[in-house]
């Protein structure tokens, strides 16, 4: 069957949607860390949980018989085919100190839920602070609140706005902040938001000229590569790889390229 993909677009959204409300209206007075995955710095919080639990209830109710891939419970097989992706909160670090930039990210793919290989369908992000909602469907175009949206159009890489982030492993980034002394110099500044889904949409509207990251998970990519590529974005990697774990960089395709040439001198694909 041909997926619909106006559907899954809207269910999309109102899946992001009701754990932002969830996430805004039980957020407590203090937030405290309830463990940490990666490393020590690579928090979870009780949220992080909660909001994937009914996320995973809604699309079980609904979609009984899609896969279901989500940063915080165990991979759920399924017949149908499809799979949601799932981010219950992008941006912990900033939820936990209090800082506003932080979503809830839903994505369906068709094929393997493994970026390069996947079909992103539908996805949505959900800024949970503010509730701007961006929402894209493939071959739909993407927006935020229902209105339009496309990337900037910036003069060169050298007056572009670069949007990054970096992983929770040490070695990784103290090469990552090598990297960073390569492009710096090259760029209009460097933002570091702290949430990779939120900064894909700001790409989308150009409110960033452009974003790269090494080590983005699955989840923190899907929704934000459909709606920024929907937007008219390149969405790759280096030396001719589609993005994914090893390398995403997202913009308009003249900024994109010298980006990259500058990312591969580096070897920002690497770890050292
Ligand atoms: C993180 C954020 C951050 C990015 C990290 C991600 P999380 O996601 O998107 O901006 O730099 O690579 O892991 O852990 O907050 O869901």
């Amino acid at each position: 069957d041909a997926a619909d993909v106006p559907a899954l677009r809207d269910l999309a959204e109102r899946l992001a949607t009701s754990a932002g409300a969830l996430i805004r209206e039980q957020r407590p007075d203090t937030v405290v860390v309830a463990g940490t995955k990666s490393s020590d710095v690579d928090p979870v919080t009780a949220m992080d949980r909660a909001s994937e639990e009914l996320l995973r209830a809604l699309i079980a109710a609904e979609r009984p018989d899609d896969a279901i891939l989500g940063e915080e419970g165990d991979d759920l097989p399924g017949t149908s085919g499809l799979t949601w992706v799932l981010d219950p909160i992008d941006g912990t670090v900033n939820y936990l100190y209090g800082i506003a930039s932080y979503a809830v990210s839903v994505a369906v793919v068709a094929g393997p839920p493994v970026p390069g290989e996947w079909t992103v369908l539908a996805g949505c992000v959900h800024s949970v602070v503010d509730g701007r909602t961006w929402t894209a469907g493939l071959g739909l175009g993407a927006t935020r609140d229902g209105v339009p949206v496309r990337v900037g159009s910036p003069a060169s890489l050298a007056t572009s706005l670069v949007g990054t982030g970096f992983g929770y492993d040490a070695g990784r980034r103290a090469h990552q902040a090598r990297v960073l002394t390569t492009v710096l110099p090259l760029v209009r500044d460097i933002r570091r938001l702290g949430a990779a889904a939120i900064d894909l949409c700001l790409v989308a509207e150009g409110t960033l000229d452009v974003f790269y990251e090494r080590g983005l998970n699955p989840w923190d990519l899907a929704a934000g590569e459909l709606i920024a590529s929907e937007a008219g974005a390149v969405v790759t990697g280096l030396r001719g790889r589609p993005a994914g774990g090893e390398m995403a960089v997202v913009g308009p395709g003249h900024v994109v390229a010298p980006l990259v040439a500058v990312l591969e001198e580096a070897g920002a694909d690497g770890d050292s």
